[in-house]
């Protein structure tokens, strides 16, 4: 079955608890954390995770968009992450595997992350370890952009080598997912689609929901 994971920087963080409520039948509740460094742009960090995981069932699935994550993924796991992706983008090989071992030592599931201009074969050397792996189909920084639909053969390289494999693996897809672009990026392969406006801008987001998970 897809899986939907609302942005919750589409929220309002003034009323993030009643927000996240409204997303209570969505898979995952989807957390941008920015540093204004490796992204030009600063959202939430470790005490909004900590603050908000006793408000939602629903795991927290953390999208780093930080430098050098490897410094922070174990304190992010203990805040409350229960999926925590970090960009390959953003520090060495040694050092963004060292990241996933130290998700995964915390007990949560890892993952990595490539950029529109970051060739899909960079995930390889950390597939076998990853429990999720996100195409960005923006560039990451900021909510409400547009769907690049060229990012599709990427997601359908990373299904094949997941498939081939047989790994228990995830694949998400993040940025400009709404009803037109979900069935696009999940025949390419995705099987987790992140929603920000889509989901916060509908005035039924229970049903933006079920139309996003092609239950419609
Ligand atoms: C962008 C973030 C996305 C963003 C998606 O850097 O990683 O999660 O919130 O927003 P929409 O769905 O509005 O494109
Ligand atoms: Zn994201």
């Amino acid at each position: 079955m897809i899986k939907i994971a609302p942005s919750i920087l589409s929220a309002d963080f003034a009323n993030l608890e009643r927000d996240i409520r409204r997303i209570d039948t969505a898979d995952y509740v989807h957390v941008d954390v920015m540093d204004g460094l490796f992204v030009p742009n600063i959202t939430i960090g470790i005490p909004v995770v900590k603050s908000i995981r006793p408000t939602t069932a629903l795991p927290l699935d953390v999208h780093l968009m930080i430098d050098r994550p490897v410094r922070y993924v174990e304190t992010f796991c203990q805040a409350g992450a229960d999926i925590v992706t970090v960009h390959v983008e953003a520090d060495t090989e040694e050092n963004t595997g060292k990241a996933l071992e130290l998700i995964r030592a915390q007990g949560r599931r890892p993952g990595v992350v490539i950029k529109p201009g970051t060739p899909a074969e960079a995930v390889l050397p950390f597939l076998d370890q990853c429990a999720m792996v996100l195409v960005m189909t923006v560039e990451p920084g900021f909510g409400g952009q547009a769907f690049m639909p060229d990012m599709m053969d990427k997601v359908r390289a990373i299904r094949g080598w997941i498939h081939s494999r047989g790994l228990d693996c995830e694949l998400e897809v993040d940025g400009g997912i709404g009803p037109a672009t979900a069935p696009v990026a999940v025949a390419a392969g995705a099987n987790v689609l992140v929603a920000g406006s889509a989901v916060y801008k509908a005035a039924d987001i229970p049903g933006r929901i079920r139309e996003l998970r092609g239950q419609n």
